[in-house]
């Protein structure tokens, strides 16, 4: 029989590593980009440190402690991760699903608890961050001691949010229970109140698992005969060069081995050269300090240091293969790939990421968007990622990009030379949020070209005592009041009488091309006399044809509140005039 493995799952920020580092005593959460985990993770917790860690609960629980240890898998609650929450499940022969108790079951709480009725993994239910509730007081140690001394209304409030959470599971289908109350743990789903913060609860969950473990598991943890697991991590370690982290969740896994697992070229066949087995209660995504042993058996986590491991994929399955089994277990591995890897010749983005599960969880994010992509890869931003962009961009500039998640763009001077924009980041939902935003800016720097090209509504006054020159041109001094005045337009008066146009605006002796509302400026009107079309103390306005109005309107967002007044009185003007515009209205 081998060691359990215990999927924490959850909603984002609900607490599950911060639970995993109470037990550990260690602070991966702290350490974590964002402060979200995004990779799956695993931590042996052995049974000698159950024992010591969960006493004297076990005592009055009644609970023998007979497996090996617990091998705690964490998993991220981000929306974007229901592939690694996925394949947590899968591996998983046990779960906390872990609710917080301020904002209760939220959307990937439901599909944690999907998840787990799929693959029929019973599950035992954290209600974490029970130190916020108002008047409770959280201690470390059990909640079965620490609940006889709140007050009344700490009680209360407890009470009343943890029976909100369990009404809703009744609701959804779990029969629930809190903790003290259970009667049978076959039937009723166990509603632990913990908090990470205080650690209060954290041994009544671990003593359940290691006291359920054995009861309702036995079927389950027998081994296929297969050896299996999934890379979680290449990393460069001194003196031994790329190694893999890898949970290995069924068979044995030993020294000499032949083992199958993906390459970013396709399948790589390769033998174990060693195995490092983390210390105890540490996080492997976490940790340095390694003991060699000859063999590792499910469920546990393992670095693997063997010949070409630097070419795995992160995220794939890893497979040991025999002589008479080798060409299905290197078929399994292809098809494993090539569900996630792909290129095409659509017009989309460039994904890339530094695992399989981050680049599903990319790929799909884009997708609920509705961003095309042409092709998903695991790796740094390579030059042909760079190629494949440029030719996207010829046919749609705002895809020809390259997007890549905890990856190093490998060829910032390419992308620089030939305007590819390459986003890179540690936070999944933050290169979106980028790429997003760049669209909207790119989007808006070419309708502001766009506009450049238009005429604008302006409203403006000539200024009293200031006439420079009668005619041919007329120059005056005019005071913009609203909209923007721009050289190079047909001037109106009120009744809509195109009167002629302006060729030059000056300041102080120097030519502009434009001014916004306030501005006094001399402006050569080409057309009109002063003191017969126009005098001065006249209100003129900028005669905007129709067919620029019609390309005006679908810019009013870039114009101010001003320049969209100064339009409104132009088009009524307009309209009084010609009955052609009445059918137009800004
Ligand atoms: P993801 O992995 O991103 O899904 O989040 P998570 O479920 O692992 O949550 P995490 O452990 O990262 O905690 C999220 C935040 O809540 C952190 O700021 C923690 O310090 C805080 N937190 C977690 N548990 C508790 C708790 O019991 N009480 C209080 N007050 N804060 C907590
Ligand atoms: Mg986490």
């Amino acid at each position: 029989m081998r060691q359990p493995i215990v999927v924490v799952l959850g909603h984002v920020d609900h607490g599950k590593t911060k639970i995993l580092d109470f037990i550990r005593k260690t602070q991966v959460q702290k350490k974590e980009a964002g402060g979200i985990t995004q990779h799956i993770g695993a931590t042996e917790v052995p049974d000698q440190y159950i024992r010591k860690f969960c006493n004297p609960v076990l005592e009055k629980m009644g609970i023998c402690v007979d497996v090996k240890g617990l091998l705690f898998v964490d998993t991220p609650g981000h929306a974007a991760f229901s592939n690694l929450r996925r394949r947590g499940g899968s591996v998983a022969d046990m779960a906390v699903l872990v609710i917080d108790v301020m904002s209760g079951i939220q959307p990937q709480t439901i599909e944690s608890m999907e998840i787990l009725k799929n693959f029929r993994v019973p599950f035992i239910v954290a209600v974490n961050k029970i130190d916020l509730l108002p008047e409770y007081k959280s201690r470390p140690g059990s909640f079965f001691d620490n609940m006889r001394k709140q007050t009344p209304e700490g009680s209360t409030n407890l009470e009343v949010k943890i029976y909100g959470i369990i009404s809703r599971l009744n609701e959804l289908g779990f029969e629930a229970e809190r903790i003290d109350r259970v009667e049978d743990f076959t039937k009723q789903v166990a509603v632990a109140p913990t908090s990470g913060e205080t650690g209060e609860g954290v041994v009544d969950i671990l003593a359940l698992l290691a006291g359920l473990a054995k009861k309702y598991l036995e079927r389950r943890l027998e081994t296929t005969g297969i050896t299996r697991g999934n890379i979680l991590e290449i990393k460069q370690e001194k003196g031994l060069g790329a190694t893999a982290d890898v949970i290995i969740y069924d068979g044995i896994l030993r020294e000499g081995d032949t083992i199958v697992f993906s390459g970013s070229e396709g399948p790589v066949v390769t033998k174990v050269r060693a195995l490092l087995k983390p210390m105890p209660l540490k996080e492997i995504r976490a940790e340095k300090k390694f003991s060699r042993v000859k063999e590792a058996e499910a469920a546990t986590g393992i670095k693997i240091s063997a010949p070409d491991i630097g070419r795995a994929v992160a995220g794939s399955s890893i497979l040991v293969a025999t002589e008479d089994n080798m060409e299905d277990v290197i078929a399994e591995v292809q098809k494993e790939l090539k569900e996630v890897e792909f290129s095409t010749d659509d017009v989309g983005v460039v994904v890339k990421a530094d695992a399989l599960g981050t680049l599903e969880a990319l790929v799909k994010m884009l997708h609920d968007k509705g961003i095309k992509v042409r092709m998903a890869r695991v790796g740094d931003v390579a030059r042909s990622d760079i190629v494949e962009a440029e030719e996207v961009k010829l046919c749609e500039p705002f895809l020809g990009v390259v997007l890549g998640f905890n990856v190093r763009n490998c060829e910032e001077a390419l992308a620089a030379d030939k305007r590819i924009k390459v986003i890179t980041g540690e936070i999944v939902y933050k290169i979106l949020e980028e790429y997003e935003g760049w669209v909207e800016e790119e989007k808006t720097k070419i309708r502001e070209r766009e506009l450049a090209k238009l005429p604008r509504p302006a409203k403006f006054q000539i200024i009293p005592g200031y006439t420079f020159r009668a005619s041919k041109p007329a120059i005056v001094g005019v005071e913009v009041l609203g909209g923007l005045l721009k050289n190079n337009v047909d001037v109106m008066n009120g009744k809509g009488e195109v009167l002629g146009d302006i060729k030059q605006l000056e300041v102080q002796g120097k030519s502009i091309k434009e001014a916004g509302p306030g501005s006094k400026m001399a402006a050569s009107i080409y057309g009109p006399t002063v003191g017969r079309q126009i005098k001065e103390g006249d209100i003129l306005f900028t005669s905007i044809p129709e067919a620029d109005y019609k390309k005006l309107v679908k810019f009013l967002d870039l114009l101010g509140d001003d320049e969209k007044e100064a339009l409104n009185e132009i088009v009524g003007i307009k309209r009084q005039e010609r009955k052609t515009w009445g059918m137009l209205t800004a």
